[in-house]
């Protein structure tokens, strides 16, 4: 049986670092505040003129070195993103000629902070069904232009991060290493839970002066609800995936979870009986990147030597949508 791996890992975030105390002086918080809720102490915003296409370009380059592979030995691009360069065409079509592959095939996924397992499930799965060999999966956020610096919009800015992410998926060399299995779930009735309402294509035209000058512009969440279910959720999927598989905590080396919030991972280790240090973590430094959260602390902890062949790692998401899932990779 063809299994996928991850042949290579390569992640990019832009130079600037924004403190919680640089945000103290565009908002009404504090660095405690932002600490103790979040965990988050700082996060990379890119420059003015930086787009989604191009921090994900430095992760892609990266992940090839990684794989010791060139463009042309991609047959296929996804790139995960809710912070596309343009509304049309997708964010991946403008990434493939900067990375050079030729006419590969490319797909947007938009599904925010899951957007990298959804990727990965796909993947995976045209590599199994031997459509494609090597598959260049990004995850990246421009966030830093889209966020609302006035006080109305101080629960969701501080929160997020720039940053890409990028894994070359190919036939795995061994049948019990690479991805073992993934699991995906949405419910869309919590779409508005966090969102952003300006591309509303049911108002002609879709963007007039009133809908811009509106707080529809900028990301609206509801924060206590989204915290409520990322903990349910993210308990059920993990404890489901263990379920399924036969596994035990104790199998699992690392979980890598979404980096969004660290007392969301908290409790959901502390719920399903999990030490702490097994929950790996990174938003201390980035903030919430979305769709390169999990990739950026995969990559992290591959590069700072934590992972030996073999080892079992737990990858979970929770995000807007709502999206969540899960994927068990033998490294
Ligand atoms: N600085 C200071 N005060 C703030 C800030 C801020 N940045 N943001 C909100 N506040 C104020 C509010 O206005 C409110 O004030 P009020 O009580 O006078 O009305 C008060 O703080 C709310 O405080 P708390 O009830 O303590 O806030 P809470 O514990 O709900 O924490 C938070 C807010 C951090 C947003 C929390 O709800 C959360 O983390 N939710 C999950 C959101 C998340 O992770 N989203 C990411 C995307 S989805 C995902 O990736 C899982």
């Amino acid at each position: 049986m063809i299994r996928s791996a991850i042949a290579g890992i390569g992640s990019y975030v832009p130079p600037k670092v924004v403190t919680n105390d640089d945000l103290a002086q565009m908002m009404t918080t504090s660095d405690e505040w932002i600490q103790t809720r979040t965990g988050i102490r700082e996060r990379r915003y890119a420059d003015e003129g930086i787009k989604c296409s191009d921090l994900a370009l430095e992760a892609c380059r990266r992940a090839l070195d990684d794989a010791q592979m060139t463009p042309a030995d991609i047959d296929f691009l996804i790139l995960a993103t809710l912070s596309p360069d343009h509304h049309f065409p997708g964010t991946a079509c403008y990434l493939q000629p900067k990375l050079g592959t030729g006419p590969i095939g490319c797909l947007d996924v938009r599904n925010q902070c899951t957007g990298f397992l959804y990727s990965l499930t796909v993947a995976d799965a045209l590599i199994r069904a031997g459509i494609y060999r090597n598959i260049l999966i990004v995850g990246s956020e421009v966030h830093s232009s889209a966020l609302d610096f006035s006080d109305r919009g101080r629960d969701v800015t501080v929160l997020f991060g720039d940053g890409a992410a990028a894994v070359v998926l190919s036939p795995s060399p061994s049948s019990d290493r690479g991805v073992l299995y993934t699991e995906l779930h949405a419910d869309g009735r919590f779409a508005r839970a966090l969102c952003m309402d300006i591309w509303d294509i049911s108002k002609k035209p879709y963007l007039s002066e009133k809908t811009a000058a509106s707080a529809d512009i900028w990301p609206q969440m509801d924060g206590k609800t989204v915290f409520k279910h990322a903990v349910t959720r993210l308990c059920e999927v993990i404890q489901h995936t263990l379920d399924v598989n036969g596994l035990k905590g104790d199998d699992i080396k690392y979980v890598i979870p979404h980096q969004a919030n660290m007392r969301i991972n908290q409790m959901v280790a502390q719920r399903l009986g999990f030490p702490e240090e097994k929950f790996l973590h990174n938003m201390q430094r980035y903030g919430n990147t979305t769709a390169a959260s999990i990739p950026l602390l995969l990559d992290e902890t591959y590069r700072n030597g934590m992972l030996q062949a073999g080892d079992m790692l737990l990858l979970a998401a929770f995000g807007s949508g709502f999206t969540w899932g899960t994927a068990v990779v033998r490294w």
